[in-house]
C-alpha cells in the first residue's frame, strides 16, 4: 500500500514508518519538522515538508502520488500546555486535521489512521477504561483529539470514509535507532533518564496528594513497538471493517514514584526525585482495558514489562545523550 504519513519524523510516527517499511510499503512521511526530527525518519521513506493544514500543499501531495491510506500522527502534545494555550491544539489538532480530511475527501481517499489518545476520558469513573466510557477530557488537548474523533465519524457516516482511531495511553521506550526526544521534553521516562545520564540533577513529581496508593499518578506505559503494532493491524483491518475504536495500553498501571524506582534499578543511578505541585489537567488514574483490539485484532503487546520498556528507552539516551542531531 502507499501510506502518506503525517508526523512521520516524531516520535510514534517514526516508529510505525520503519514498521510498514519492513512490511512492504511504500510510505511518504508529510512533516513540518516542528517537533519531528529528519535523521528519525527511516531511509526507504520519503520525506516532504510541509503543514497539515496547508490545503495547496496537500493537493500537490496528493495529485503527485497515489495515496491509498493515511496515518495522521502530526499533532501537539502537551496536556499541560494545552491549559495555556487552548487555541494552539484547537487550530492544529482539530482545524488542520478538518484540512486533512478536506484534501483527501477531494482525491478519494478512504483509509484513514488516527492517532487517539487517553485523555479523552479525563477523570475515569472505572480502572480499567473501557471505550465506552464516558468521554470527559480535562485539558484542550483531550478535548482536540475527541473533536477529531466527532469529525471522523461523521465523515464516516456521510462520506463512507473508513477509519481507525487509537486510543494511546503512554507511549514510551526506544526501537533500535529511534527514540523518544521531544523539545522542550515534558515525559516522564525520558526526563527521569536525564537524570540518571547526569544531564539535571533531579526528577520532579509532580503531585503527591493524588487519591492513589503512593498518591502519585498512576499510567499505563505501553512499548512503542506494540503502539507500532496496532497501527499495522488497524490498517489492515480497514479493509473489512470502517470505524474502528481501539485503546491500545498494557492494562497495567505504575505510579510516577514506581517509574522513577524501575528507572533507578535499570540505570544504577540514585536519581534524586523532588516532589512539586501537580500539574494541571493531569489525571489521577489512567489504565487502558486492551480487550476489545486484543479481541478484534488479535493484537498482544510483545514488551509489556515495564522494566524491559525502560530499558529500550535507557539503551536509547545512553546512544543519543543529546537527542537527535537533525
Ligand atoms: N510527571 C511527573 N514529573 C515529570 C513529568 C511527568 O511527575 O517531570 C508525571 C505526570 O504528572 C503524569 C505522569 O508523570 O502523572 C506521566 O506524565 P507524561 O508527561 O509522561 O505523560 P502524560 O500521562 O501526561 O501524557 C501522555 C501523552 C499524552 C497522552 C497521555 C494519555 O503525552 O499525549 O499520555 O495517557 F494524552
Amino acid at each position: 500500500m502507499n501510506v502518506l504519513v503525517t508526523g512521520g519524523a516524531g516520535y510514534v510516527g517514526s516508529v510505525v514508518v520503519a514498521e510498514l517499511l519492513k512490511v512492504g510499503h511504500q510510505v511518504t512521511v508529510y512533516d513540518n519538522l516542528s517537533q519531528g526530527h529528519r535523521q528519525a525518519v527511516p531511509a526507504g521513506a520519503e520525506l516532504v515538508v510541509g503543514e497539515v493544514g496547508d490545503r495547496r500543499a496537500l493537493d500537490l501531495l496528493f495529485e503527485s502520488r497515489s495515496v491509498d491510506a493515511v496515518m495522521h500522527f502530526a499533532a501537539m502534545i502537551g496536556a499541560a500546555e494545552s491549559m495555556q494555550v487552548p487555541q494552539r491544539y484547537f487550530r492544529n489538532n482539530c482545524a488542520n486535521t478538518l484540512t486533512l480530511l478536506e484534501a483527501m475527501l477531494a482525491r478519494r481517499v478512504s483509509r484513514f489512521v488516527f492517532s487517539s489518545s487517553a485523555a479523552l476520558y479525563g477523570n475515569p469513573e472505572r480502572i480499567p477504561i473501557e471505550e465506552s466510557a464516558p468521554l470527559r477530557p480535562t485539558n484542550p488537548y483531550g478535548e482536540s483529539k475527541l473533536m477529531v474523533e466527532r469529525l471522523l465519524d461523521w465523515f464516516n457516516r456521510i462520506h463512507g470514509l473508513r477509519y481507525a482511531s487509537l486510543r494511546y495511553f503512554n507511549a514510551a521506550g526506544a526501537a533500535g535507532a529511534l527514540g523518544e526526544d521531544h523539545r522542550p521534553e515534558s515525559h516522564l521516562i525520558p526526563l527521569t533518564l536525564k537524570v540518571a545520564l547526569g544531564q539535571r540533577d533531579h526528577v520532579a513529581i509532580f503531585g503527591t496528594g493524588y487519591p492513589t496508593p503512593d498518591g502519585t499518578c498512576i499510567r499505563d506505559y505501553i512499548h512503542v513497538l506494540d503502539l507500532a503494532a496496532a497501527h499495522l493491524l488497524a490498517l489492515e483491518a480497514l479493509t473489512q471493517h470502517d470505524r474502528l475504536i481501539y485503546n491500545v495500553g498494557n492494562g497495567r498501571g505504575f505510579s510516577v514514584r514506581q517509574v522513577i524506582e524501575v528507572a533507578r534499578r535499570v540505570t544504577g543511578h540514585p536519581i534524586p526525585a523532588v516532589a512539586t505541585t501537580p500539574r494541571p489537567g493531569d489525571p489521577a488514574i489512567l489504565v487502558a482495558s486492551s480487550e476489545k483490539i486484543q479481541r478484534e485484532l488479535n493484537w498482544r503487546p510483545k514488551y509489556p514489562d515495564l522494566e524491559a520498556i525502560i530499558a529500550s528507552a535507557w539503551e536509547w539516551h545512553r546512544r543519543h545523550p543529546d537527542g537527535y542531531n537533525e
